[in-house]
């Protein structure tokens, strides 16, 4: 058997970037953080807000919030200024949280300590709370026009198949990356990273690749296999895990109680109903908080995690006339009576807000039963 990427010539090497750049100055997608082909470079405080969005997030996910934090955030001065809870809520729906905390603390550091301006170099960036090798690479090679190897999924991808890589994911990271560098031109790294990411996003899929609308076809190892969607190898996953719980909706009035969950762990930092524990064992109904009539919705609401998915079960109780804050925060966890009537601006990360959903819905149903046409 070959040697992983020395079946490859120095010609195919580095006719890779020429043919890719040139596809690109042709196709590359027009998107709310890129500046138009041939223009400077964009503000490195727009490459590094999108480069953070976009980690373990599609472009089309991004987009939207891209464009709002932009209106709302203008630069990494009013970002910085930003209170924690505007930009928990303001990033909702977007997953993986810890990067909101981290986009908070990093804006502040560059705002204040570095005066203003992103560092310039790789090392320099990678220093920054919540930047990592990818991170750092984009944003050197986007906004500074560094050389700099930018290594994603869509990029293992494009590498693995053009030099038809025979080590399995993940052992064959680090012979991903020194593919990707040999083939990483000195100029234009920028558009290069890029170009592999349009590619790998719209051409070289992870299944059908559409081989026929790829300027590297003919430089292509595992084109010429036959076989190109057998690439990347991957060694087999172990199944995710399952856990339930349940989710409390204590509602007083016209309001609920919602609890703020501690920064460090899963959706830290955001608002959230109050929860039991999540576990892995077949779990009998837990034991309710609060005395009283609760109602327990047959339906629970299920959450894929990356590590495992969550069957949210939703109990339900009234509470008619006023409870004492105190009361509930210590049967419920510190929190807020939140009205119900502004319960999107709460910004409940996805798996609460359809854990709120399926209690209102229930609600409207009950009203609708009790209150005759
Ligand atoms: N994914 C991550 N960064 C990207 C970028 N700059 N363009 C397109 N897709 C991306």
């Amino acid at each position: 058997m070959a040697v992983d990427g020395l079946i490859a010539t120095r010609g195919m090497e580095e006719a890779v970037a020429p043919a890719l750049l040139a596809h690109y100055r042709r196709h590359a997608r027009s998107l709310p953080w890129r500046s138009p082909t041939g223009a400077p470079p964009p503000d490195p405080y727009r490459v590094w807000l999108s480069e953070i969005m976009l980690q373990q997030t599609t472009v089309a996910a991004v987009a939207p919030y891209y464009e709002r934090f932009l209106a709302r955030w203008p630069t990494v001065e009013a970002l910085a200024a930003a209170e924690d809870g505007d930009l928990m809520a303001a990033w909702a729906g977007l997953g993986y949280y810890a990067r909101a905390r981290n986009l908070l603390a990093c804006a502040r550091y560059v705002a204040g300590a570095l005066g203003g301006r992103f560092p310039s170099d790789e090392a320099g960036l990678r220093a920054l709370p919540g930047v990592g090798a990818y991170t750092a690479a984009a944003v050197a090679a986007i906004a500074f026009e560094q050389r700099a190897v930018v290594v994603d999924g869509n990029v293992e991808r494009v590498v693995s198949r053009l030099f038809a890589v025979e080590t399995a994911l993940p052992a064959a990271k680090p012979i991903l990356r020194a593919l990707a560098d040999r083939i990483t031109p000195q100029d234009h790294a920028g558009d290069f990273a890029q170009a592999m990411m349009d590619l790998g996003a719209t051409v070289c899929t992870p299944r059908n690749p559409a081989c026929l609308a790829c300027p590297l076809s003919e430089l292509c190892a595992a084109r010429a296999t036959g076989d190109p969607a057998r690439y990347p190898l991957k060694a087999a996953k172990k199944a995710r895990p399952t856990r339930s719980g349940t989710a409390w909706w204590v509602e007083i009035g016209d309001a609920v109680w919602l609890v703020r969950r501690p920064d460090k762990g899963l959706l830290g930092g955001m608002l959230a109903l109050p929860t039991s524990d999540w576990s892995e064992a077949p779990e009998a109904l837990p034991l309710a908080p609060l005395v009283g009539g609760w109602r327990v919705l047959n339906q629970p609401v299920r959450h894929v995690f990356t590590h495992f998915a969550l069957d949210l079960r939703v109990a339900m109780l009234r509470i008619e006339n006023g409870a004492d804050p105190a009361a509930l925060a210590s049967a419920l966890g510190p929190g807020q009576l939140w009205p119900l009537e502004t319960l999107a601006d709460a910004g409940l990360p996805t798996v609460f807000a359809r854990a709120a959903q399926a209690a209102l819905d229930a609600r409207e149903q009950e009203n609708a039963h009790h209150d005759p046409a």
